[in-house]
């Protein structure tokens, strides 16, 4: 399963390619936003620092006209942009359009399996599924079965050989459902990922481990 990180904050960006598990980025309006700084040019800084894997960057248009506008300029930015757009049908009319145009679309905003089906099959690269929202609201709707979505597009063909993307990630403990689930991308807020390095017994191991090479040497450190 691949690790996207879910910011537009360079620092952190960094970070996650220093440690070696950085396979793409993801941004949204809201993350932008909180970065208080032009869309292009962040996404442009973060294509400086990440090279070539793909980085997903969002449209807000609505109207189909605009929206294809807004896609085509957003991909121009660089060869490895996914252009993000949300699922409702005035975007699949845009997808359906670009993607066999070499545009790779990031589907977001999917919380159902008909809803990916439909960006499946108009051409999305990525479908993002949101798992973390639906957690938020109490689980009042089924969970989304990231199984199912993934079992989905490997047994039909679609246009773009779409990978299942799990996003909107609060906890490891979801980011290990979706390894289990056999998603082929999970895309991860910073403070999560640090957290995955962690497990009680291997934060245990490191001191007990360091506290005893004291005792043999005489409390001289390395
Ligand atoms: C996905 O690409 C989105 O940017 C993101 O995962 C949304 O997460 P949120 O529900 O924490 O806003």
């Amino acid at each position: 399963m691949k690790f996207f990180i879910d910011t537009a904050n360079v620092d952190e960006i960094k970070q996650a390619q220093a440690w070696g598990i950085l396979d793409g980025v993801t941004t949204n309006p809201s993350l932008i936003a909180r970065e208080g700084i032009e869309h292009k040019k962040r996404v442009m800084e973060i294509i400086s620092v990440v090279g070539d894997i793909p980085v997903s960057a969002e449209c807000i248009e609505t109207d189909v006209d605009k929206l294809m506008k807004e896609a085509r300029d957003i991909a121009s930015w660089a060869p490895n942009i996914y252009v993000k757009v949300p699922m409702n049908a005035n975007s699949m009319e845009v997808v359906k359009e670009l993607s066999p145009q070499g545009i790779n679309f990031n589907v977001t905003l999917i919380f159902s399996l008909p809803q990916a089906l439909i960006a499946a099959k108009a051409g999305a690269s990525f479908i993002s599924f949101f798992v973390g929202r639906i957690d938020d609201m109490g689980s009042l709707e089924a969970p989304l079965n990231v199984v199912e979505a993934v079992n989905m597009v490997e047994t039909y063909e679609f246009p773009k050989d779409p990978e299942i993307l799990v996003a909107s990630i609060r906890s490891p403990l979801q980011v290990t459902e979706s390894i289990k689930a056999g998603a082929h991308i999970a895309t991860i807020p910073y403070k999560t990922m640090e957290m995955l390095f962690h497990h009680p017994l291997t934060d245990i191991g490191i001191k007990k481990f360091y506290e005893d090479y004291l005792k043999a040497t005489g409390g001289k450190s390395a």
